[in-house]
């Protein structure tokens, strides 16, 4: 990323530079250029991450932790630098807070297992939204089945935004987490993150944020928001898939007992009992991603080159174009019409069926994902069974939106 690019985006003039860093994104699709509205799913990544991947293979592979030699040196020295700079992202007290998992839903089954599990009585309960991705559901429910949770669901308005007087008054002596998504990937609702981290602290209960599609977006900064524990996914934040993070306050986790068993979670092994590595080693067991850590910290450098700020100001501008410009074409009705959203637009035709709007959009190079988005009871609260939603990301243009909108009008006219 050049100076000169990511003054165009701080200007708010241009991504054209911006564009040319992602390799992916310059291609035909079906003989028309690709018009990627699909960033919440996975974010297509930059040249700088593709770099890094190669150049921990070519030159800096090898098994870390463990080697006295100069090369697993090397690859630790890169792995715990990633680490470092996901610390930074978050702005975290303590790299010992960041614990590499494969994605956010490995984080939430991580504390469900070894956070909730051990301090729950059969009735204990975890309140969530409405509005939560399966990853933030099932892991409670196999938690309820296993050791009796009681699952509580605060509820969401027509607009698709959390009912927070509802949601103060689910919480009682027996809420052992409080569990809630920042932003909403099926509906684009932002979250009051800080008013329901002070609810539950009122109360006395920590809280969980999902955080898979907040850290690509907005700035996040742990200390202040004073959460227990955060996750989020490398793949949705330009970097690698296979990498992600798990934030928990270092005394939380001091007190957990490991996740998984195996080989680098260990101080010591015998056949009489083991003990464990310090955090957060005591949750990484077995040989991780060592080169998707690299990818992710190069992903980290290189949002942070362009500024936080700027990119949640550029996709705010675009995502209140496409909004004007999407209530125009008839028979779209947008779902999640929240006041606060960031990058994500859900919606149905009256004229076509989502899977043939998704269908028709391809063939006009526009990938946009269609169904429930894994977050199924959200998207049946808002009254559908499956929605078509464009998302976006720092590289989209007014143009992209332009063809979008384009192809919605030849959609409405073709089923019309
Ligand atoms: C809000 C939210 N939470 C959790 C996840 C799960 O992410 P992953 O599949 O990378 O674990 C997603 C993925 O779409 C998401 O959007």
């Amino acid at each position: 990323m050049s100076a000169l690019a990511a003054r165009a985006l701080a200007d708010g003039l241009d991504v054209a530079r911006v564009r040319a860093d992602f390799p992916c994104l310059d291609q035909t699709i079906h003989g028309r250029p690709l018009v990627f509205l699909d960033t919440a799913a996975s974010a297509q990544k930059p040249n700088a991450v593709i770099e890094t991947l190669t150049s921990v293979l070519r030159h800096d592979y090898a098994n870390i932790h463990r080697g006295v030699y100069d090369l697993s040196q090397r690859a630790t020295d890169l792995h715990e630098a990633a680490r470092a700079k996901v610390q930074a992202l978050l702005h975290a007290a303590d790299s010992r807070e960041i614990v590499f998992t494969r994605n956010a839903t490995e984080g939430i089954n991580l504390v469900a297992q070894s956070f909730v599990r051990p301090r729950l009585v059969p009735g204990d309960q975890v309140l969530i939204t409405g509005m939560e991705h399966h990853a933030n559901i099932v892991p409670w429910q196999l938690l309820a089945d296993q050791a009796g949770l009681e699952l509580v669901v605060a509820p969401i308005n027509d607009d698709g935004e959390l009912l927070l007087d509802a949601f103060e008054a689910l919480i009682t002596e027996r809420t052992k987490l409080v569990s809630v998504t920042w932003v909403s990937n099926a509906l684009g609702t932002i979250n009051p993150v800080h008013e329901i981290v002070a609810l539950a602290h009122r109360r006395g209960v920590p809280v969980l944020l999902d955080a898979a599609q907040a850290v690509q977006h907005l700035p996040v900064d742990v200390q202040e928001l004073d959460c227990e524990f955060l996750v989020f996914s490398g793949h949705k934040l330009y970097g690698p898939s296979g990498i992600g993070v798990l934030y928990g306050k270092a005394d939380l986790l001091e007190a957990m007992p490991p996740y998984q068993g195996g080989g680098e979670m260990i101080s010591s092994v015998s056949f009489a009992g083991t003990e464990f590595a310090d955090i957060p080693y005591k949750f990484e067991a077995g040989t991780p991603a060592i080169e998707a850590a690299v990818g992710l910290g190069a992903a980290i450098d290189y949002v942070q080159s362009l500024g936080l700020d700027n990119i949640a100001a550029h996709e705010a501008d675009l995502l209140a174009y496409a909004t004007r410009a999407m209530q125009q074409v008839p028979g779209v009705r947008l779902v999640g019409t929240a006041r606060h959203k960031c990058s994500v637009l859900s919606f149905v035709m009256d004229q076509a069926h989502p899977q043939d709007i998704g269908t028709v959009l391809d063939l006009d190079g526009i990938a946009v994902r269609v169904g429930h988005h894994c977050a199924q009871p959200a998207i049946e609260r808002l009254g559908h069974s499956a929605t078509a939603r464009a998302s976006l990301g720092l590289y989209n243009t007014r143009a992209d939106i332009d063809a979008l909108v384009a192809s919605l009008h030849r959609i409405a006219a073709m089923f019309g």
